[in-house]
């Protein structure tokens, strides 16, 4: 893949986060992902590509744009696009930590085609080796992570999302000793963290969504880390959901290749600050944007500040 399309896409989260961002705190999060949604697409029709959205908005009956199967993209080499436009819809209405625009490119079939259902995950950075698995209890894997990681239990920081479904798989994060980061929204975020050594999470543990599993793995496709899914379904629609989108064994483990693969672009701008990227920040005559941009190919790893200038023109790409 050209690699200056790196650099293109950069400008394509921030400028879905520069239109993010002003809606945060407003508590209207339908209002904040559709202004996301349309500067993203809007900027992603500039690119050169011929970009096909695998992981979008939802399917095309229910999302307008940016839906699975959409081709964007001014025409150029073929590639496969995972998105997210608004990663943390929640966060960004309530005025919360770590919203971010995100967006990945890869090669065609790069992407797992994930249909819009729920995703039991586990991620840490194990350099390469087989430490964690969903295979395994919740209990062996966090004793097998603090022995990898020479660490004691106590010491073990894990990461989950808040809800009623995490209730038994709280109680036994706690009753191996280990600690709890406990978020409200955000998971592509808090996986990134938990690959991240400077980041105060040791491990993401647990259900969110699916489309947001492939994302994250994008991410670890550049940064290192190991990440395992499972697809998880509540109902008939959502196995039918799934089976639409190809998938015949329920039960599979997706390993990070099966998630993510080949030569991967992932570029993510904050909404709000959070603990990989500072938010957006509108000064008197600037926005500023904070973002990271990686490739897979070379591990290159840049975070890039903007300063959007809005007295020479209004906010455009
Ligand atoms: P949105 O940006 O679509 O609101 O997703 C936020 C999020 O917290 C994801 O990070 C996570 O994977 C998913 O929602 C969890 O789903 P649910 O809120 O239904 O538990």
């Amino acid at each position: 893949m050209d690699r200056n399309l790196a650099i293109e896409l950069v400008r394509v989260s921030e400028f879905a986060a520069l239109a993010a961002s002003k809606h945060i705190g407003r508590g209207n999060e339908k209002a904040a992902d559709q202004a996301a949604v349309d500067a993203m697409r809007k900027c992603l029709n500039s690119l050169t590509i011929t970009g096909t959205v695998v992981i979008g908005e939802g399917e095309r009956d229910e999302a307008p744009m940016l839906y699975i199967g959409e081709e964007v993209g001014a025409g150029g080499p073929e590639l496969d696009i995972a998105l997210d436009p608004l990663e943390g819809t929640s966060i960004t209405a309530n005025g919360g930590e770590n919203a971010m625009a995100v967006i990945a490119l890869a090669q065609k079939g790069g992407f797992l085609n994930a249909p819009d259902v729920y995703m039991k995950k586990i991620s840490a950075n194990t350099n390469n080796q087989k430490v964690i698995s969903l295979q395994q209890d919740l209990k062996s894997n966090i004793k097998d992570l603090a022995q990898f990681k020479k660490i004691n239990i106590e010491d073990l920081v894990i990461c989950i999302l808040n809800r009623e479904r995490h209730k038994d798989d709280i109680e036994t994060i706690r009753s191996s000793g280990a600690r709890i980061k406990m978020i409200d929204d955000g998971d592509v975020s808090a996986v990134i963290s938990s690959v991240i050594d400077s980041s105060n999470i040791n491990m993401y543990y647990g259900i969110g969504g699916a489309p947001e599993g492939v994302l994250a793995a994008a991410a670890l496709q550049c940064l290192g880390g190991s990440i395992e899914g499972q697809l998880i379904f509540y109902n008939d629609q959502e196995i039918s959901r799934a089976k639409k989108t190809g998938i015949t064994d329920l039960d599979r483990f997706y390993s990070l290749d099966d998630l993510a693969q080949g030569d991967i672009v992932f570029s993510a701008t904050g909404v709000t600050d959070g603990t990989m990227l500072k938010g957006v920040k509108i000064t008197k005559n600037y926005a500023e944007t904070h973002s990271i941009v990686m490739r897979s190919k070379t591990g290159t790893i840049r975070h890039i500040n903007g300063e959007h200038n809005f007295l020479i023109k209004q906010l455009d790409y």
